[in-house]
């Protein structure tokens, strides 16, 4: 595979571009299209191999008549999410952006609009930066070839059919042109995923990543135009970000050099991307923030999907819990947004965090005794309960008098007064 030119910024390094990335933290991934009408998930026409003609009833009917994207937006920024990533097309290769390169787009549905840009619109207008997914594979193509993901892999007569890959290739950066022409500033973008042979060049990165970098020099971009998207351990070959997807990686992720990269994970509120009604298993509010500060406490983000219905909305389960983060985020989110990995290791009772000269505990588990700063004695200056500014006292308990190097404090009242995660903000002397 010939060298990919993998220009990360004018200096080389990529760290101007990504900076409001780093900063930020969290943000919501968006996977929406004609899945959502079958209900069970966005792979459901590979999964149970549906034809074209029966998966063509679903773009005949698609009409989200809730759809209101001003709302999905303050659902956003109500929950502290400060980014947004929408599914321009998935696999199935509908459009859910108006384009002049295929008819298979929502404005030839009963939607008959361009979906995208009302929501690149709508959460500008919230205050968030807005990002686009674009599918490499297309089962919709007539040139994509027929692997083990497509639906008709089973029907030989498509599988020996000729395909001219080429001819998807110019489709594809023609689309990718046309996602980043037609819609202003575009702040991130996602194209997924690569696998076995179908990766690097196959997809002409090189040129790709020219074009984008043209259209919008500031973008950043996912690492999934090379296959290993997911490895945990092993830097960037291509993009901005590292994307680890259902998992949040065990030490952050860092280059060959052992310089932390930026990364973000990718995980859905319940077991799906795409809408699926009988899927119940959403996760908690509390693990939501627990895995936010995870992600924080290593260097990395999180990036929270939800799936809305074929009526355009965002599921009843997933709006409740990200009100519930929401409010946790309303008063805590100083110890997310422009922190980072402190430079001690990971305590007993939870995380930290670190901005600066300002340290973040995360206290997850009430330990049987006082809380311990190990290593922090005489290190402390002022002590305050994050959520309302409270004076936390820092003390040297009688049952410890031989931890001369820690400092200890008790929560206020010996409880923690926030089930989800208690924050107490410490500033550190020089
Ligand atoms: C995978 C899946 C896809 C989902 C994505 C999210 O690549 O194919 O359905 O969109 O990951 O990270």
């Amino acid at each position: 595979m010939p060298r990919i030119h993998n220009k990360r910024n004018d200096s080389g390094d990529g760290t101007e571009r990504t900076k409001w990335f780093m900063r930020d933290r969290f943000g919501m991934f968006i996977h929406w299209g004609l899945y959502s009408i079958p209900a069970r998930g966005e792979w459901v026409r590979s999964t149970e191999k549906i034809p074209d003609e029966a998966y063509q009833p679903f773009f005949e009917e698609f009409n989200p008549v809730r759809f209101d994207p001003r709302q999905w937006a303050r659902i956003a920024r109500l929950a502290g999410q400060k980014y947004a990533v929408l599914t321009a097309k998935h696999h199935d290769g509908f459009c859910l952006f108006d384009s002049k390169l295929t008819d298979y787009t929502a404005a030839n549905t009963p939607a008959k609009r361009d979906l995208v840009g009302e929501y690149v619109e709508a959460f500008r207008a919230e205050g968030l930066k807005v990002g686009l997914y674009y599918s490499l594979l297309d089962w919709h193509h007539a040139d994509y070839p027929v692997d083990q993901y497509h639906p008709l892999r089973d029907v030989e007569s498509a599988k020996s059919g000729k395909r001219e890959f080429g001819r998807y290739v110019d489709y594809l950066h023609g689309q990718v042109k046309e996602i980043l022409t037609n819609y202003g500033k575009i702040d991130i973008l996602w194209l997924d995923f690569s696998y076995d042979k179908m990766s690097g060049e196959v997809w002409r990165t090189t040129d790709l990543l020219e074009t984008i970098r043209t259209l919008q020099p500031h973008i950043i971009m996912d690492n999934r135009l090379v296959a290993g998207h997911c490895d945990l351990r092993s830097g960037l070959r291509v993009g901005d970000f590292a994307t680890p997807e259902q998992i949040v990686p065990e030490r952050g992720i860092v280059d060959g050099k052992g310089n932390a990269i930026p990364w973000e994970s990718c995980i859905t509120l319940n077991d799906h991307w795409g809408y699926a009604n009988a899927d119940h298993n959403y996760k908690s509010a509390q693990e939501v923030v627990r895995t936010l500060v995870e992600c924080v406490s290593k260097n990395g983000n999180l990036l929270l999907n939800v799936g809305p219905n074929s009526r355009g909305e965002i599921p009843e389960e997933s709006v409740r819990i990200l009100e519930r983060v929401g409010s946790w985020m309303r008063v805590n989110s100083a110890g997310i947004c422009g922190c980072g990995a402190a430079s001690l290791p990971k305590p007993e009772w939870g995380r930290y965090t670190q901005c600066g000269n300002v340290l973040y505990a995360h206290i997850l588990e009430k330990p049987a005794g006082p809380v311990a700063l190990r290593g922090l004695s005489g290190r402390i200056g002022k002590a305050r309960l994050l959520a309302d500014g409270s004076e936390i006292r820092i003390e040297q308990p009688w049952n410890a008098t031989d931890c001369k190097e820690d400092a200890f404090f008790n929560p206020p009242g010996n409880q923690l007064p926030d089930s989800l995660d208690t924050v107490v903000a410490f500033e550190l002397k020089a």
